[in-house]
């Protein structure tokens, strides 16, 4: 059993399409919220998302766009793009929005929420202190998270209570150890920040036991003109040349 993992693919349709050119073959996907956001194409993301059937949870984008986040905690740029999406919004899709989960749980102690346990949709996991307190707070396996868009993993090792942080900005993989538990970011397909600027999704494999984590080109500059034809801030587009 194999789950593609997709995150922040913010309304971003040649890094979703490029990525699900890129994967062979997965049983079912999830989506870890952020589907739209900073990008010009809104309703054919949220389309795309619908159509792989998957399980999904929102973020703090999808959830600002249908008024159940306060715009007041985004910047300029982002608070820009949300109103503007929320103008394109079709009637299903804002339903669609409004239908999400914070939280879902893959089997047995392995969850997905797209920022972390303790605050599902605002919450950045950027270091090893936030890292060891959801560790002691909730009790799974593998959390899988975005929100970030930095693609990486932190283990928590229960022989000797380290933690450990591993980058994954070129991509890798992750082989599920018995005596480790862990919190992974895929990295985000629509607007990676981890300065490789091309698309970042994850494969769980259930049976072996393995994140494998890969990254893909995409046509950036079509992503770009769109942002811009749109009217949306230049800087939206002129960041995803960065991945930053
Ligand atoms: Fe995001």
């Amino acid at each position: 059993m194999k789950i593609g993992i997709l995150s922040d693919i913010h309304s971003n349709s040649e890094a979703i399409n490029s990525v699900l050119k890129n994967i062979k073959r997965v049983d079912e996907f999830i989506c870890l919220g952020d589907i739209v956001g900073y990008g010009a194409d809104p309703n054919y993301c949220i389309e795309k998302v619908k159509d792989l059937n998957c399980k999904c949870v929102g973020g703090n984008h999808d959830f600002a766009v249908v008024g159940k986040v306060n715009i007041n905690y985004f910047n300029y740029a982002a608070r820009a793009a949300i109103l503007w999406t929320s103008r394109q919004l079709k009637k299903d899709n804002i339903n669609f929005l409004l239908s999400l989960n914070k939280k879902i749980e893959l089997k047995n102690k392995v969850f997905a929420v797209h920022g972390s346990p303790q605050d599902p949709i605002l919450e950045y996991i950027l270091d090893k202190n936030t890292a060891s307190l959801i560790f002691s707070k909730f009790n799974f396996k593998i959390c899988f998270v975005g929100h970030s868009h930095l693609a990486g993993c932190f283990s928590l090792d229960e022989n000797n209570n380290q933690i450990d942080y591993i980058n994954y900005r070129n991509g890798g993989r992750i082989e599920i150890s018995k005596n480790k538990r862990y919190i992974i970011n895929c990295g985000s397909v629509g607007q990676p920040r981890d300065g490789n600027p091309k698309a970042s999704y994850g494969i769980y494999d259930l049976k072996y036991g393995i994140v494998n984590i890969y990254r893909v080109s995409y046509p950036i500059h079509l992503t770009q003109d769109k942002i811009i034809n749109a009217g949306l801030p230049k800087s939206l587009a002129d960041r995803l040349s960065y991945g930053r």
